[in-house]
């Protein structure tokens, strides 16, 4: 709704629409501020203040008002700067109705009717802005914008070895066996000594080392071994745990041998374990991770760490036992090493040997998930092709 005293010409504005006195002289007050400002004191002080205040007033009501209509709300900060100025109780209008009472009381109603109504004209534009701006926002999140390039549906996948390593948590945890964690970068004592590979015994070089310093030697650990003699030093039996990790040889890299591999590791160690715990948790884990069809072996070995020491064979899935040249026609596939935790590697770690028995062993993490998904070539891990690694979405 458009004020009055707009609908009228400029000349005519301020007195028609408030002064109904007949005595009221009509005068521009755009002219009446000149001559009253722009022209000095002596002007001033021969016009009524109260007559002044009200021109002034009437004149910045016009200003104001065209200012609102010209103002175009097109950001919710545009907006709040509109409110501020124009509705809020510091802004201009609030601010003209402050000078209300500065109007002599004959007047002050009609000037306030022009107030109110400018008033109004602000809030209703605040409304309408806010209702333009809410909606402006629904249309933006709800309509797609169809000009963009099509989003690739790249969902990606976990990593065959991650996928078979949480098979393996899974498997254990049911039986009982929690998950530790150690270091990669180890000292001789942790990846060696502790494990009883004696100083300067050819059973050293069973790992080809990468060393990160000499004397004392700080190396790339070579199985996760290491992580049994650290809980063991920590913590006191019963211990059932498994210890899943990466690990590093000096190896050239080849279809069945990589520089950098994954292990699990397992450790039980308490009052009367005997090799037939051990057996029958690995007989456990095969079926469950391979199906009830697969046979097992245990075949005598040497470890430093254990003794007696196991090789652990499966028949190999991809011939059924018939003989194939992943098995090398044996029918046997070697999955991990175990034994019953030599006595003095349990001394090593402060547990009496009197008192405590324990197994362990250590499976290679790729051979397990080259086996399950008949997978021909270790590289395959480490080459990040997505051809191979989009084989296993979902697995
Ligand atoms: N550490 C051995 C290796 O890397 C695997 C192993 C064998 C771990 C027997 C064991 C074990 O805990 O008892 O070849």
């Amino acid at each position: 709704m458009v004020p009055s005293f707009l609908l009228l010409t400029q000349a005519q504005q301020p007195y028609r629409s408030i002064f109904h006195s007949r005595k009221a002289p009509l005068m521009n007050p755009q002219r009446l501020i000149q001559k009253t400002v722009g022209r000095g004191e002596q002007n001033f002080v021969s016009l009524p203040k109260s007559r002044l205040t009200i021109t002034v007033m009437l004149d910045r009501v016009k200003e104001i008002y065209q200012e609102i209509e010209q103002f175009d709300a097109r950001s919710k900060e545009e907006l709040e700067h509109f409110r501020i100025r124009y509705v809020g109780r510091k802004g201009v209008i609030a601010e003209l109705f402050e000078g209300l009472k500065q109007v002599p009381p004959a007047d002050r109603r009609a000037v306030g009717q022009e107030l109110n109504e400018l008033k109004e004209l602000a809030q209703q534009r605040l409304k309408a802005y806010t209702t333009a701006l809410e909606d402006q926002d629904d249309e933006a999140s709800d309509a797609p914008d169809l000009s963009l390039p099509v989003v690739p549906n790249a969902y990606g996948g976990a990593h065959p070895l991650n996928v078979v390593r949480q098979q393996i948590i899974r498997i254990f945890s049911r039986m009982g066996f929690s998950v530790s964690d150690g270091p990669e970068i180890e000292s001789d004592w942790y990846n060696f000594g502790a494990l009883n590979f004696p100083d300067n015994h050819p059973a050293r070089d069973m790992q080809d080392t990468f060393f990160i310093a000499r004397n004392p030697d700080v190396l790339l650990r070579t199985h996760t071994s290491n992580v049994q003699i650290r809980l063991m030093e920590h913590q006191k039996p019963p211990l059932r745990s498994i210890m899943p990790g990466r690990v590093y040889r000096n190896e050239a890299i080849s279809a069945r041998a990589h520089c950098l591999f994954h292990q699990v590791e397992g450790l039980y160690v308490d009052t009367n374990v005997s090799f037939r715990d051990l057996k029958d948790t690995l007989y456990h884990f095969v079926k469950e991770m391979f199906g009830q069809d697969v046979r097992i072996r245990f075949r005598p070995s040497f470890f430093p760490f254990t003794e007696p020491s196991a090789e652990i064979d499966i028949s190999c899935l991809i011939c059924k036992g018939e003989g194939c040249n992943v098995c090398k026609q044996s029918g046997w596939v070697e999955i991990a090493g175990s034994g019953m935790v030599d006595p003095n590697v349990l001394a090593n770690c402060g547990i009496d040997p009197e008192t405590y028995t324990g197994f362990a062993f250590g499976m290679g993490i790729e051979r397990i998930t080259m086996l399950k998904y008949q997978i021909r070539d270790l590289r395959l891990f480490t080459e990040n092709d997505v051809r191979f690694l989009k084989q296993f979405q979902g697995a």
